[in-house]
């Protein structure tokens, strides 16, 4: 069989597939069902500095072809996940990305100071993007300086790789990507949700408004990936409606180096280990030696 492993960062990951951010609890929720070492990396729910606690319900709401989720970003902060949390990974060496935000510049720097350069963390991936909050996360990236400063100010407080996760809500994404690595960032995610809005016609009210995600997001990051791929020169993590290991191929093809998979989980909690085995199967029926050589390759 071929290789399903990947170069991450400088890092080695045994596949190329991790969960989005904040669609896999803390990690050990899933254990019932299937061990966190199967992914190539866990990537965290968004920390903060401090804890946060999130919106009031209701935070997910079904769509036809997606999910609307307004969360609010509830997390447990920093400094617990490591005291608390973190030792999982490492008992079970597993590379952890790091997913962080902050509701001011001084947030984003003092979360990021407290993430320790550990040879699991693989990197601080940046909310640059959650449609769910007032300050912070989105309204800094939507700007190219704001996301060029933004990156720039972490860059010089922290050794840890980082990757700019960014919202599709812009008019020119390559150019915000570009912002992010002339800032500093190492990878860019592409993308986070979109902002969308549930209406109710019973109670005619709107119950909940906050980003989409699913199947309905994939020809927007998909073309994103692709947008960037060629004019960015850092490792893309492609993610946005990725529901089974054909959906993976086409974001290693369109030039991501990893994929990140979210709301699939929430409609199969076996997603995630069906897409690796469905990528190590395509592998062999295509007589392919390793997964790292398509990315890119739509290109041509
Ligand atoms: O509301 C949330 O916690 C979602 C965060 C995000 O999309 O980045």
């Amino acid at each position: 069989m071929g290789t399903l492993a990947v170069d991450l960062l400088g890092k080695a990951l045994k596949n190329p597939v991790m969960n989005a951010s904040g669609t896999l609890g803390y990690g050990i929720e899933i254990e019932p069902l299937w061990n966190i070492e199967t992914l190539g990396a866990y990537v965290t729910k968004g920390l903060s500095e401090k804890p946060h606690h999130g919106n009031k319900t209701p935070r997910v709401w079904e769509e036809r072809h997606g999910m609307i989720n307004s969360i609010g970003l509830q997390n447990v902060g920093v400094d617990d996940f490591f005291s608390h949390y973190f030792p999982f990974f490492v008992e079970r060496k597993v590379p952890v990305i790091v997913n962080f935000f902050g509701f001011s510049e001084d947030e984003y720097i003092s979360c990021a100071r407290k993430v320790p350069s550990h040879h699991l963390v693989v990197a601080l991936e940046m909310n640059l993007s959650c449609p769910n909050i007032k300050k912070g996360g989105i309204s800094f990236g939507k700007d190219a300086p704001a996301v060029h400063n933004i990156v720039r100010a972490v860059r010089e407080v922290t050794p840890v790789p980082i990757i700019a996760k960014l919202t599709p809500e812009v008019k020119n994404i390559v150019e915000i990507a570009r912002a992010a690595y002339e800032g500093g960032a190492d990878g860019l995610t592409l993308i986070n949700t979109m902002p969308a809005a549930v209406i109710d016609t019973r109670s005619r009210n709107m119950p909940l408004k906050g980003g989409l995600s699913g199947p309905i997001l994939k020809p927007i990051a998909l073309r994103a990936v692709y947008d960037c791929y060629k004019e960015v020169p850092i490792p893309i993590i492609g993610a946005g409606g990725i529901m089974d290991a054909e959906d993976a191929l086409e974001f290693l093809m369109a030039g991501a180096r990893a994929v990140e998979v979210g709301t699939a989980t929430f409609a199969d909690p076996f997603a995630m280990p069906k897409i690796i085995s469905g990528l190590g199967e395509w592998l062999d029926e295509n007589n392919c030696a390793g997964i790292a050589a398509i990315t890119g390759i739509a290109h041509g």
